[in-house]
């Protein structure tokens, strides 16, 4: 390429590693090298920026060649070339040809890991996904994997166990979300000899299958709030008991847990508990879904039909070029996994021909021309029951704070009809053949007729009213506050206090 010094001084100090190399300078070179000698990686070094780049680039993609790319300082931001570009690594010149080399030999080492795992894909997300893996692999440390469904959780965790002095013992997965929480419990911890009906046989549970090895616990944040705390309890003494039995069991199993609903939101509603989350959050894995790493669907797809007609003994026609941007541009919900899906049943279903856009499927085709996402972000695309209890509890909670509010409101000093009765002669005459006494008692031929009345008289002060409201219906309920209370549309802590403030009691 252009930049011949740099090039020559990194290709000798291949050779002097004992890499087979091919230097060339031509984008037909290039791409005839990568074809015939499927090489382990492409290193790049010269004009990036132009459209000859970006060629071999995508060549190098789709025929999984790791690239690594020897960025100008002038470029300005690197990282953004090196993404633009779609390179697996970058590195800013000038650069020391050892520092090359090792950098290489780190790139071929993670391809050799891809090839190991079946993890497919060059953008960045999944480079760094790799790099986790290989970073967390060997301790014995939880991880927690998030991502959506159909991202790869299970595949990374299988890496994860590959790759780690336990790839000899078991790895165990146990899917939380499937089981009611007895049932899970003894899944997980197993149970002895008629510890509840049905248990005919002691059982042991999968952290005793998994011990020395891996236990994957899928769909942690499904876990029953029962269920955390005996987890929590495990992951701290490394031990536990047998459902219904009596002898703690200790055990060395390392534990990755993953989830397609953030975790953290889960802990916010109050449904995961929180010293558990940090307890499998010591690392963390976030696998983006497919539509933030467009740049890998063509590889996924080439790799997949590869696969898939070996596995059906099928001949695949190919897709037509608007066909992969179809799919290349689809929202893909359901990630890898729905992609996978497509391609087998389009191997197995091939028309004989090229694919074209319209063989592919409305809810592919649809979801790709979708202006706005239809969920909200970190939304599964189904309301869970729990999330349904969630918004049933809030309603209820809403509705008592509602009526607390109203009975608050109601509390507040009620509209009073004061009635002058500084002619109490008036009064009587409203009351036909009623007097008012001096007691403000109502009279009627001169017998006190309604103690309960409560009237006002000139110079009373409100809290006399009320004091003689309170009288009267303590009264007529026969001392009952409750009530009393409701009668006077208060509430009973408030009549409480105002009898002990009247002295009423
Ligand atoms: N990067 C990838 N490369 C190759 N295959 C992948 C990749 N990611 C996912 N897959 C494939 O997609 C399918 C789904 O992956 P996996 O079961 O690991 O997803 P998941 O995140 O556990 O999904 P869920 O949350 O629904 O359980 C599997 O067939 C898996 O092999
Ligand atoms: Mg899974």
């Amino acid at each position: 390429m252009d930049d011949l010094e740099t090039a020559v001084r990194a290709n000798a100090a291949f050779e002097q590693s004992a890499f087979r190399t091919s230097m060339v300078s031509s984008l037909d070179d290039a791409v005839g090298v990568l074809k015939k000698s499927e090489p382990d990686l492409l290193v790049l070094t010269g004009a990036l920026q132009e459209t000859t780049a970006a060629e071999l680039l995508g060549v190098a993609r789709d025929n999984s060649v790791s690239t690594l790319g020897l960025v100008e300082a002038t470029a300005g931001d690197p990282r953004g070339v090196a993404h633009r570009l779609g390179l697996t690594a970058w590195m800013v010149k000038p650069v020391d040809p050892g520092e090359v080399v090792a950098a290489a030999r780190r790139l071929i080492e993670r391809r050799r890991l891809q090839e190991r795992t079946g993890i497919i894909g060059e953008s960045p997300p999944i480079q760094e996904v790799l790099v986790k893996i290989e970073q967390m692999a060997p301790v014995t440390s939880t991880v927690l994997i998030e991502g959506e469904s159909g991202t790869g959780k299970e595949l990374v965790a299988q890496a994860m166990h590959q790759l780690s002095p336990r790839r000899g013992q078991a790895f165990i997965a146990v899917n939380c979300s499937a089981l009611p929480e007895t049932l899970l419990e003894s899944e997980l911890f197993g149970h002895e000899k008629g510890s509840f009906t049905g248990a005919a046989e002691r059982r042991l549970g999968r952290f005793e299958l998994a011990d020395g090895g891996t236990l994957f616990l899928d769909e942690v944040g499904d876990m029953p709030g029962a269920t955390q705390v005996k987890l929590l309890r495990v992951l701290e003494t490394r031990s536990f008991f047998r459902v219904g039995g009596t002898a703690p069991i200790r055990v060395d199993v390392r534990v990755i847990a993953a989830t397609n609903r953030p975790l953290k939101e889960a802990v916010a509603l109050g449904q995961f508990r929180d010293d558990l989350f940090y307890r499998l959050n010591v690392l963390s894995i976030y696998l983006p879904p497919l539509r933030e790493r467009r740049s890998d669907i063509p590889l996924l797809i080439k790799r997949f039909v590869r696969a898939l007609t070996k596995e059906h003994g099928r001949a695949f026609p190919g897709l037509s070029p608007e066909a992969m941007q179809m799919l290349v541009d689809a929202h893909w919900p359901g990630n890898v996994r729905q992609l996978r899906n497509l391609i087998e049943s389009m191997v197995v279903l091939a028309p004989g021909r090229e694919i074209r856009p319209s063989d592919i499927p409305n809810d592919v085709r649809d979801a790709g021309t979708r202006l706005l996402p239809m969920r909200v972000q970190g939304a599964t695309p189904e309301v869970h029951g729990h999330e349904l209890e969630f918004i049933f509890h809030s309603l209820v909670e809403l509705k008592l704070q509602m009526e607390d509010l109203r009975r608050r409101i109601e509390e507040t000093p009620q509209r009073v009809e004061v009635i002058d009765v500084s002619r109490p002669q008036e009064y009587a005459d409203v009351v036909s053949g009623t007097a008012v006494d001096e007691a403000g008692s109502v009279r009627r031929d001169g017998r006190v007729v309604d103690d309960l009345a409560v009237v006002y008289k000139p110079g009373m002060k409100m809290s006399e009213v009320e004091r003689a409201a309170i009288a009267a219906a303590l009264k007529e309920t026969g001392g009952n506050r409750r009530r009393a209370a409701e009668r006077l549309g208060i509430g009973e802590r408030t009549l409480y206090r105002k009898i002990k403030e009247y002295g009423l009691d």
